[in-house]
């Protein structure tokens, strides 16, 4: 009897045991489960490209050089911020070496002084003109600071042939083009020369990125309208694209599409990506390009012309649309946009009309009046130059201009009035 009590206490406990190793089984799997669900909510979304949280966090050192960026980039955008409203600022990217500081400061001031939209500028600059760009920006009213950020980069290159980069190329000529690869997480950028001037706001070039259709990844304007004066037609000894190439001092860019799109070439029967497309373009073509970085982006379209947006002339004007005769429709009705003082005519007496419109902006305090300050100025110089084409051709410079300030004014009366 008693060796039955014992046989079944023995079982009772045993059935005990094993019942509470199923449940703790059981437990721990359904643990492990829920983990895998937090973990797989948790992971972050690789196909958002909205990268400027990384880009404020640690400025300088993102792209080619970092690494060590990707953890707290995976916090950031797992984070409610990256599921906020769409973003709204236009990204503007200068790459400025040499004596450009003023210059490329003066295109700044003219990017804030009309855009309404927040604004963050990149600026790719050589280490001695850093220190230059943060006090100076830093230095803006606080009024005019809040409406933009910037970060400030040295000029970089892919670690692999950096060395031959350097050495082919002046290296601020071609740091534009490995702008996607360096800022490899932001969407869309407007990259702009030192010598462009902006006479109106900057979402509003930013807005065409929007009508891009389904194979568009770039815009630029041409590089002439009229093809009997033309460059790229008359001299270039390599492709460019449309009848007389396209100038690349204001362009915007589709970095997502131009990452993901593979090129047609003239180096092989295959397709090329932008990080492979580079080198071997420069290899072969480097004896015959004259215009560095904007020769390889016509060479590049040439074979591509489905991915280019052209757009019309006043977005880049530049002398050579008036040093003859006025020669860009589009500007003749509705004023310039962008004027694009290129071949140093803000800082020479070659093109007064030009150097003009610097020196307004350059002068201009901020918070002064723009009718007085800026405006009157600049139509009292802008007489003393009728003895140019260009001079003659004026009344365009100021058009939209006029535009644009009176449209600022009215915002600063309606924020005092209120
Ligand atoms: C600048 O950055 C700060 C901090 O990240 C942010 O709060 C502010 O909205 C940004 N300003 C603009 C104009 O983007
Ligand atoms: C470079 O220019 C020369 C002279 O015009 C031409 O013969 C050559 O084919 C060009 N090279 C390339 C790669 O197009
Ligand atoms: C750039 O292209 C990507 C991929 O087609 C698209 O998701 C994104 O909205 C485009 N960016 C802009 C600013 O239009
Ligand atoms: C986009 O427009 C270009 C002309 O700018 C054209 O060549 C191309 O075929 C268009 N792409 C699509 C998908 O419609």
């Amino acid at each position: 009897m008693r060796c039955y009590l014992h046989a079944f206490l023995l079982c009772t406990v045993l059935t005990l045991f094993s019942l509470l190793y199923v449940v703790s089984q059981l437990a721990s799997s359904l643990e492990d489960g829920d983990e895998r669900v937090v973990r797989e909510r948790g992971l972050p979304d690789s196909s958002r490209h909205d990268a400027g949280s990384l880009l404020r966090k640690s400025p300088g050192l993102v792209g080619l050089r970092g690494g060590g960026g990707d953890q707290e980039l995976d916090r950031e955008r797992s984070g409610p911020a990256a599921r906020g409203h769409a973003d709204e600022r236009s990204h503007l990217a200068v790459v400025a070496c040499g004596p450009r500081l003023e210059e490329t400061l003066t295109m700044l001031k003219s990017a804030v002084l009309f855009s309404k939209k927040p604004l963050h500028f990149y600026i790719f600059a050589e280490d001695v003109l850093h220190d230059g760009f943060r006090n100076a920006l830093e230095s803006w009213p606080r009024t005019v600071r809040t409406r933009f950020n910037f970060t400030v980069h040295p000029i970089t290159f892919p670690k692999e042939n950096a060395k031959e980069w350097k050495k082919l190329f002046k290296p601020c000529a071609s740091q534009r083009l490995f702008l996607p690869l360096i800022l490899k997480e932001l969407d869309s950028l407007i990259y702009v020369d030192t010598d462009i001037l902006f006479l109106r706001p900057v979402e509003d070039i930013w807005a065409l990125l929007s009508q891009f259709n389904s194979s568009h990844l770039a815009a630029m304007a041409p590089e002439h309208e009229e093809p009997r004066i033309g460059w790229y037609n008359r001299f270039a000894r390599h492709p460019y694209y449309g009848k007389t190439g396209v100038n690349s001092g204001v362009m915007l860019m589709n970095m997502t599409r131009l990452r993901e799109k593979f090129f047609k070439n003239d180096m092989t029967p295959v397709t090329l990506q932008w990080e492979e497309i580079l080198m071997p373009l420069l290899q072969k073509y480097k004896l015959n390009i004259t215009w560095g970085d904007q020769d390889l982006l016509n060479i590049i379209f040439h074979h591509n012309p489905e991915s280019l947006f052209v757009f019309p002339c006043q977005w880049n004007y530049r002398p050579d649309h008036c040093i003859y005769g006025s020669n860009c429709q589009p500007a003749e009705q509705q004023g310039v946009f962008i004027l694009h003082g290129n071949r140093g005519v803000y800082h020479d007496d070659k093109q007064p009309a030009f150097r003009a419109v610097y020196e307004a902006i350059q002068k201009f305090p901020f918070g002064g009046d723009m009718e007085a300050s800026l405006l009157r100025p600049l139509e009292a110089s802008l007489q003393s130059t009728t003895h140019t084409y260009c001079g003659r051709a004026s009344h365009l410079f100021t058009k939209r201009l006029k535009e644009s300030a009176a449209s600022v004014r009215q915002d600063a009366a309606t924020v005092q009035g209120g």
